[in-house]
């Protein structure tokens, strides 16, 4: 299989037990145990730890983690953009260290900045980058073989506004987001994390938006969009509970798709399968 077909791979992988219930902590975690991972890949890396083509560096600090880190296999032409274009195109979390504000890695920090977490391959983001020259925008994935994926796409598009973080995006909207400088936050076809008991890995919860809310700016927009219609429940039922945010529509109601929102693959894939598809668009107050 190819690094871009294992995108195709999808919720359904998630039916699997969750290989991380049980992690020990990572002193006593052996590298070669293999576990299967929420989108199907089988990996070692069930301790955070990014693989060979990464940096070397922990992904994330947290223990609920809404991803499982993943071996996929890169091509030569993903690894060479991780060699080539990261120093350009990418903004290293740790090396950051929060000094330098995402805003400040643009030649024009001075326009609007929308982030997108998870953006799988980049097609989404990729596009609204394209439509939209007049801003700046970050992606931020865990999965080394989108990342790469997006960056042969930024230099083969020529696109100047994108920069991209290899990195969990909680970490990344508390450390590297200054307070109030996000125009718009999207989170497009997150992993829903279908058993009961794999909830607590989904993405929208407490304290994501707490992190939302401190790095959009008022007025500014998070607009989530998902395939599940229990997961939709389960968003608008946070953002309802948390004042800080408002429904764009009435109630706990979706809008419309909004025209900005090019069509990503997890979501043709749940279009297939029959599946609704719902946006949901929120002001933070
Ligand atoms: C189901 S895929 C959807 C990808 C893409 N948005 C699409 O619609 O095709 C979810 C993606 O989110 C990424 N992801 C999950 N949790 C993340 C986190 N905390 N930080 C960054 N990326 C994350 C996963 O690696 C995966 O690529």
């Amino acid at each position: 299989m190819i690094a871009s077909d294992r995108h195709k791979q999808s919720y359904d992988d998630e039916a699997g037990d969750d290989p991380t219930d049980n992690v020990p902590e990572p002193a006593q975690a052996p590298q070669t145990d293999k576990q299967t991972d929420s989108m199907g890949d089988r990996d070692s890396a069930r301790q955070g730890v990014a693989p060979a083509e990464g940096s070397g560096a922990r992904l994330t600090s947290r223990s609920i983690r809404s991803f499982v880190i993943r071996n996929g296999r890169m091509t030569d032409a993903q690894t060479d953009a991780m060699t080539r274009l990261m120093p350009t195109l990418g903004i290293d979390f740790h090396s950051s260290d929060g000094a330098k504000p995402l805003q400040q890695s643009f030649d024009h920090p001075e326009r609007p900045l929308w982030l997108e977490i998870g953006f799988g391959n980049g097609d989404a983001l990729l596009g609204m980058a394209e439509s939209n020259p007049q801003v700046n925008l970050v992606g931020v994935e865990v999965h080394a073989p989108g990342v790469g994926h997006a960056l042969l796409g930024v230099e083969s598009r020529g696109l100047e506004n994108v920069r991209l973080v290899r990195h969990d995006a909680l970490d990344v909207l508390e450390k590297l987001c200054a307070t109030a400088s996000l125009a718009r936050v999207m989170l497009f076809f997150p992993d829903p994390w279908h058993k009961k008991r794999h909830h607590k890995r989904r993405i929208v919860r407490p304290d994501f938006l707490n992190a939302v809310a401190h790095a959009l700016t008022p007025g500014g927009l998070l607009h989530c969009a998902t395939d599940v219609t229990d997961y939709a429940t389960w968003m608008h039922e946070h953002l309802a509970a948390d004042n800080r945010f408002a429904n764009t529509a009435a109630g706990c109601e979706d809008v419309v798709r909004p025209d900005w929102r090019p069509a990503t693959r997890f979501e043709r894939r749940g279009e297939r399968l029959g599946h609704a598809v719902h946006d949901l668009l929120y002001r933070r107050c």
